[in-house]
């Protein structure tokens, strides 16, 4: 479980502060839906935020700055500050404390809970794809899961996908997609992480033919770039998609996520980023995954389907900020790990011909956050987002509010009564005990990288030395600690009193034990003796 003084407070009430806007009913047909989760993009690796900046050529991402130019920008779009937590809030609609806050330990099981004891999302929450398919769309994924694989009641195959080609973990090599962090945890070459179904052809298991000659192990030669590998499925799909039935379609590509290793071209290109190798992989692999944007793009319009399309493209996380993360926030403090606004507010567009033309080039100020895009997507596609399946199974209801009536300009954000001073109100981040300036885990524990907010224990008491405030709105860089500010006094007490209580929605089922010797648990020897020495579920 994450401690909560990481809970980005301000992420969740976006959904309760839009609340009151009225349901949208869509009269036009159902629009394809592509959704483009980044992994680890920073808030100033974008072309868009970065011109005229100092790094700007470290930069390279025509295609992205091109769907910002053409597209709507959401400058205020809020996630968790770690992959898992924002994957299964975007998966599940729920906001990361009621789905899964931890980036856990995917070896993991509690035999007594079979539908939520383990990582990921519990079996009976109703996964976005599933209200997809039920609106006549064909669903698929692609890329990375990394939200359970424990049982095969939580693989792509049984969330509602018709087809996926996934690796389950936080990340694999880029060439020879062997395991990293999983299951046989550190014997990262015991298993290679790539699963694939196709329901039409009842296929669900490891991409055994799709696993690289064995010299590929971490170099490049003959080999297939794990991101092109991806980009080709979606490639795949789209082209040939039959377009008088609703594509949703989700490519959640690895880049920019750690091993940076991009190809060597790329590589090349960056070479006068001279000082910091990380940053060099950082700028290559950005560069690369941006060409493959610019793909899927061109795929959408000669397959003739881009005029129907909405294309959301959003990151899970702020940028990794450390040496070896290569990424930059700026003008954002902090970074992913982090509580800051550089881990949690990320860079988000929307854009395709289904975005009204008004709302081309524009750029949408309001909140919104990773779990908003379930009851969104529900609208589009005539479906009700409420989860009847979880609440059965006592499992917490869905969060998200449709965002579609403000992000098609139909209302402001602010429109209707209460909600605009409600917003101001609440226009502050409260961030509690000790909280990380950098991204790194390594770092934790070097309390001098650390913004000491006091004890979280103390917070609920006048004059609340133990928190930190800051106005995101009219100080986004949190230069300026408020809590001991007499006019803010109020303010806090009143965050304070709702940490408490949303603190008691907090969704913390028993995972079960973490095995002391990965390469010795179930998991593991059940992957290489069953699954062709492939990550993947051990459950039935
Ligand atoms: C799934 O299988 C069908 C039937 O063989 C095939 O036409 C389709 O292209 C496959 N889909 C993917 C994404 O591989
Ligand atoms: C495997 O790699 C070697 C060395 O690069 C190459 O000669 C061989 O053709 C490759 N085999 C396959 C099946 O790709
Ligand atoms: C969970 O879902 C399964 C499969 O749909 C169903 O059989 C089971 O009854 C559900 N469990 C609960 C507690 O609702
Ligand atoms: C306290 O907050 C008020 C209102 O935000 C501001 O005008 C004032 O400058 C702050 N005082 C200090 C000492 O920061
Ligand atoms: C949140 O709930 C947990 C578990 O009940 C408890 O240990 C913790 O003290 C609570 N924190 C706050 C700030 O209320
Ligand atoms: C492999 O699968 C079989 C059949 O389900 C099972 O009995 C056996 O325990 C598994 N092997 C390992 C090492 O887990």
């Amino acid at each position: 479980m994450q401690p909560l003084h990481s809970l980005r407070l301000t992420s969740l009430l976006v959904a309760i502060m839009m609340a009151v806007i009225p349901a949208f009913v869509s009269g036009a047909s159902k629009p394809h839906i592509v959704t483009i989760i980044l992994d680890d993009w920073g808030y100033n690796n974008w072309g868009y935020r970065a011109k005229g900046l100092a790094n700007r050529l470290e930069v390279k991402t025509p295609n992205l700055d091109q769907l910002a130019a053409k597209g709507l920008v959401l400058d205020r779009h809020y996630t968790a500050s770690i992959c898992t937590p924002t994957r299964a809030a975007f998966q599940t609609g729920r906001n990361p404390i009621h789905v899964d806050a931890s980036n856990g330990v995917e070896a993991r099981f509690n035999p007594a809970d079979p539908i939520s004891g383990f990582e990921g999302i519990p079996t009976n929450m109703t996964v976005i794809a599933e209200k997809m398919k039920a609106a006549g769309y064909r669903t698929h994924f692609v890329g990375k899961w990394h939200v359970g694989h424990a049982s095969r009641r939580q693989l792509p195959s049984a969330r509602g996908y018709s087809t996926s080609l996934a690796y389950f973990n936080a990340q694999n090599d880029f060439w020879s997609y062997a395991a990293i962090a999983g299951i046989c945890s550190p014997n990262n070459n015991l298993l290679t992480d790539l699963w694939q179904h196709n329901a039409t052809t009842s296929t669900d298991g490891p991409a055994v033919t799709l696993k690289p000659n064995s010299t590929c192990a971490y170099t490049q030669n003959n080999c297939l770039y794990g991101d092109e590998l991806y980009q080709q499925r979606a490639s795949q799909v789209i082209m040939s998609h039959d377009p008088k039935k609703p594509l949703f379609l989700v490519w959640a590509p690895h880049a920019i996520h750690s091993p940076l290793e991009p190809p060597a071209a790329r590589f090349d290109e960056f070479a006068f980023i001279n000082d910091n190798t990380a940053r060099r992989n950082y700028a290559a692999t950005l560069a690369d995954i941006d060409m493959r944007i610019g793909m899927i793009i061109q795929n959408l319009k000669s397959k003739k389907i881009w005029s129907s399309s909405l294309v959301v493209v959003m990151s899970d996380n702020g940028g990794p900020i450390s040496f070896a993360g290569g990424a930059s926030n700026y003008p954002l403090r902090g970074g992913k790990y982090g509580n800051f606004e550089g881990g949690a507010r990320v860079n988000a567009l929307v854009s395709g011909g289904y975005l009204p033309q008004a709302r081309r080039g524009a750029v949408a100020t309001g909140l919104i956050a990773a779990e908003d895009w379930y009851a969104t997507y529900c609208a589009l596609a005539g479906q009700d987002p409420v989860d009847s399946k979880a609440s059965k199974a006592g499992l917490p209801p869905v969060d998200s509010i449709n965002m579609w009536p403000y992000l098609s300009g139909q209302v402001s954000w602010c429109n209707t009564g209460g909600v605009c001073m409600y917003a101001a109100a609440q226009s502050v981040g409260l961030l509690r005990g000790s909280t990380l300036l950098t991204c790194c885990r390594a770092l934790l524990s070097d309390p001098s990288l650390r913004l000491n907010c006091g004890d979280p224990q103390k917070a609920t008491t006048s004059p609340y030395t133990g928190v930190c405030l800051f106005d995101v709105f009219t100080d986004p860089t949190e230069s300026t600690n408020l809590a001991q500010n007499a006019t803010r006094q109020q303010d806090i007490a009143r965050l304070a009193q709702r940490i408490v209580s949303i603190n008691k929605t907090v969704f913390a089922p028993d995972r079960g034990a973490i095995p002391a010797n990965l390469v010795d648990s179930v998991a593991c020897k059940y992957a290489v003796a069953n699954l062709s020495g492939f990550e993947g579920p051990w459950l039935a």
